[in-house]
């Protein structure tokens, strides 16, 4: 097992999500709760997976009103999970005030950049946004950092970037991340675990590609191995 690696844990209930846990002996492995679990179950759902030793990243990339998000956030720091989102393009006074109501726990605010689902098209002919991608996404985490934020959600393309601009310590979570052989699904910017390792990020989230497989715990193994047995290469400070 490695803590760098969070299985995403995108079930419609706890029963479905804890008999995957179980079957496949995934017990304690970190988890990334979303909404369609965190909606469903609320709060329990936190309770249950830390009763079981899980770290958890709560996935819910809020995206409101400063002081909305201060609120939401000062409640949701009360479950003391080890990570929790926002997204970027909220700005900066967003982050911030979701950092305050973080303020008296350990738990770390990561901010998405560009979604891993989206790509440059999307970005130019859709949002009108006229940098590209990869500007887009350092110009977000720059900003991110600069309010305070520890980290970034960004595919593993742009890790290396990231940390030329904002610093080797500032942390990237890469969905996105495909083993070899394995769908696409609705992902855009893919990579996988060892190219991950390589590129410098920090945590991977992985969903479909250990939940939709024929041996998802050897799925699981197998990231891990890949993970391991890589090196990172990154030369940034
Ligand atoms: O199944 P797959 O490995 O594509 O799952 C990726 C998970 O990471 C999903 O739960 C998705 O919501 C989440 N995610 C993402 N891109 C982001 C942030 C979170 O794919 N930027």
């Amino acid at each position: 097992m490695t803590d760098s690696i969070y299985l995403a844990l995108d079930f419609p209930d706890w029963n479905e999500a804890y008999e995957f846990i179980h079957t496949n002996h995934l017990h304690g492995v970190p988890v990334k709760v979303g909404m369609e679990l965190f909606y469903k179950e609320g709060l329990a759902v936190i309770e249950k997976l830390k009763e079981n030793n899980h770290k958890i990243f709560l996935d819910l990339k809020l995206h409101d009103i400063p002081t909305t998000v201060r609120k939401a956030m000062t409640v949701l720091s009360s479950l003391e999970v080890d990570m929790i989102n926002v997204h970027a393009l909220g700005g900066s006074e967003m982050i911030l005030r979701a950092k305050e109501g973080l303020e008296k726990g350990n738990t770390k605010l990561i901010a998405v950049t560009v979604l891993t689902s989206m790509e440059q098209s999307v970005l130019s002919e859709e949002l009108k946004i006229q940098d590209s991608l990869m500007d887009t996404v350092v110009q977000l985490s720059d900003l991110a950092k600069r309010s305070g934020a520890d980290g970034v959600v960004c595919s593993v393309h742009e890790v290396e970037k990231i940390k030329q601009i904002c610093g080797k310590e500032f942390l990237t979570v890469t969905p996105g991340i495909r083993l070899l052989n394995t769908d696409m699904n609705d992902q855009k910017r893919i990579a996988t675990p060892s190219y991950a390792r390589q590129t410098g990020s920090d945590f991977l989230v992985i969903g479909r590609s250990i939940t939709a497989s024929n041996n998802p715990r050897k799925a699981y193994e197998q990231a891990v191995r890949e993970w391991e047995e890589t090196t990172c290469n990154l030369t940034v400070n």
